[in-house]
């Protein structure tokens, strides 16, 4: 497939902390002058936005919440008219599961996680969507995870979500591939963001959110369909994930996401 260069303006949601943060930081570093970076925490935000200044970048912010519709098309949409977007990575994201003391993930944290990660990615996407097909031209990253291959017992919401985006990017990937615009999805395994870190249980192949940034950039670059890393995690993974359902029960019990916050307020 064909290298495309690194372009100059990139929209990164959910910039304020982990692997947001360091792709933020990983575009200041290159030739992407033009960063758009949203999160909710404007503290957070600005001392990223500021780091990304001092590598050469110029920046905007914007705090926003990825389930404001309206607040996010008007955003996306100003600003894609002001400086076209080449690259908009839809990151934001967050994580639940289920509590030390409780059998299932909470109900209010299954409705908020799906609204984030799956309607928040629409939002990202969408309102730009109608500009780069005019241009013919732009990339898409869509955050998702080794979650999406695996279905875990402790975070039925969380994995539905990665799924939900994993099919929706590479269904989108084939209907924008004859107007030249490149959708991939991205599928982390566990990478050491403050994210991980509420999470207790065994976070095999961890890597940090810079190697994480690093990988994500090399893939958006060659417009992959998937971005899966770590290459032994996400193989085995994806392997895991055709077992029949009976196996896997025995697989998975290791992947817990209950929150480690919780058992510290005990
Ligand atoms: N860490 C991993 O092991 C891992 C693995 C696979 C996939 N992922 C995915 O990677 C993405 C980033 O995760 P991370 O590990 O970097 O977590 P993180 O450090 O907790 O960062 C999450 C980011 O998403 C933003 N965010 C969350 N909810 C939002 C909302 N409603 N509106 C706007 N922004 C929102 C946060 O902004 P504020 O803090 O400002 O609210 C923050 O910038 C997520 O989609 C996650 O599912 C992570």
């Amino acid at each position: 497939m064909a290298v495309t260069p690194i372009s100059r303006t990139v929209v990164i949601t959910g910039a304020s902390s982990g692997i947001g943060k360091a792709l933020a930081l990983r575009y200041a570093r290159d030739r992407a002058a033009v960063l758009g970076l949203l999160g909710r925490s404007g503290g957070r935000l600005q001392a990223v936005a500021d780091e990304c200044r001092r590598r050469g970048a110029v920046v905007q912010t914007a705090t926003l919440d990825v389930r404001a519709r309206y607040e996010m098309e008007q955003w996306l949409q100003n600003f894609d008219t002001n400086t076209p977007i080449d690259i908009l990575i839809a990151n934001a994201g967050v994580m639940a599961g289920r509590h030390l003391d409780t059998d299932i993930e909470s109900s209010p944290d299954s409705y908020a996680l799906l609204e984030t990660n799956v309607l928040g990615v629409l939002n990202s996407i969408q309102p730009i969507l109608p500009q780069m097909m005019a241009r013919r031209r732009g990339q898409i990253g869509i955050m998702s995870s080794i979650a999406a291959f695996i279905p875990l017992p402790d975070a039925p919401s969380y994995c539905a979500s990665k799924s939900a985006v994993l099919t929706y990017g590479l269904a989108l990937r084939g209907a924008l591939r004859k107007l030249g615009i490149g959708v991939s999805v991205i599928c982390p395994g566990y990478v050491m963001t403050p994210m991980t870190q509420q999470e207790s249980g065994w976070k095999p192949f961890v890597i940090a959110p810079e190697s994480a940034a690093d990988a994500i950039v090399r893939g958006l670059q060659r417009n992959r369909s998937i971005i899966a890393f770590p290459f032994l995690f996400a193989l085995l993974t994806r392997l895991g994930g055709l077992l029949p359902n009976s196996v896997q029960r025995w697989t998975v019990p290791r992947f817990t996401v209950s929150e480690r916050a919780q058992k510290d307020a005990e």
